[in-house]
């Protein structure tokens, strides 16, 4: 496993390789990356991890600071998982660069977390063009948990014609139901158990909208999921994953996306 903090010895690294898998992160390792990461080593080539929080995509400084950071953790996880190559970069060393391609903030960014987070994608967007830029991998590895993200990014990749594929990987869950996520970390049993129970509402919820679409109604849903003891709901969606449109008939194929928080701590699913 090496470890670079410094593109220029990046750039050294990996300019004779010609496959690269990369798995962008914050850090904050858990299962849903360990599956990004086992699964980007089933293609041919070297895996390369970044781990970055960047400022960038925090539209509150609060959330930027309380962020859970463990890197001692991370790079045992790293090196346990026998990655080629982690790329560690400080603020200046991925910001000080000019970049070739101007980001392309497709509409979708204006729906879901775009309205509540302002901002966000453009943050999201600047850091991965730039670890593109940098790195020029074969394959870039995301989650669909973060499914608007990876659309996002998805369609900045075909818009400026970059050489890079998508490896979309499906939602990695706890026990209880509840998505992989870092800031999981934050949250109290308590506020687990919420957490659980509002993905256990959601998944009911979805096989009834099934049988008739025309059942949902945003505002009985939100009055549960506060009765569930939830604190505040950014959105709670339908969306056609295909159509990025509202679905009309009950035979489309839907998910039900959910911004919502416990306590000060934000979660986002689709289900
Ligand atoms: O999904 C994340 O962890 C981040 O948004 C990403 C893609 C690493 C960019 O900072």
């Amino acid at each position: 496993m090496k470890i670079f903090k410094s593109k220029h010895k990046l750039k050294e690294e990996i300019s004779n390789i010609e496959n690269i898998s990369f798995v962008p992160t914050m850090g904050g390792l858990h299962k849903g990356h360990i599956s990004l990461i086992k699964k980007s080593q089933n293609f041919k080539g070297k895996t390369l991890v970044s781990i970055f929080v960047n400022p960038k995509q925090f539209n509150e400084k609060k959330d930027f600071l309380n962020y859970p950071r463990n890197l001692k953790k991370d790079l045992r996880i790293l090196k346990h998982l026998n990655v080629d190559l982690i790329y560690l970069p400080g603020l200046k060393d991925i910001f000080s660069f000019q970049v070739k391609n101007k980001i392309f903030l497709d509409k979708f960014s204006k729906k879901l977390c775009g309205k509540s987070r302002k901002g966000h994608f453009k943050g999201v967007l600047n850091i991965v063009n730039r670890f593109l830029e940098l790195i020029k991998p074969k394959y870039i590895f995301l989650g669909i948990k973060d499914f608007q993200q990876s659309y996002l990014i998805s369609r900045h990749i075909v818009k400026r014609e970059i050489n890079t594929k998508v490896i979309n990987c499906k939602t990695i869950r706890e026990k209880n139901g509840i998505a992989c996520s870092t800031r999981n970390n934050n949250l109290n049993k308590y506020q687990l158990k919420i957490a659980s129970n509002v993905i256990k509402y959601l998944k009911n919820k979805k096989k009834l909208i099934k049988k008739k679409l025309s059942n949902f109604k945003f505002v009985n849903i939100k009055k549960d999921l506060i009765n569930l003891g939830v604190k505040k709901i950014d959105y709670v969606e339908l969306y056609n994953l295909n159509t990025l449109k509202r679905p009309k008939s009950k035979r489309e194929k839907f998910k039900i996306f959910i911004a919502f928080y416990l306590n000060k701590t934000r979660l986002i699913d689709n289900i």
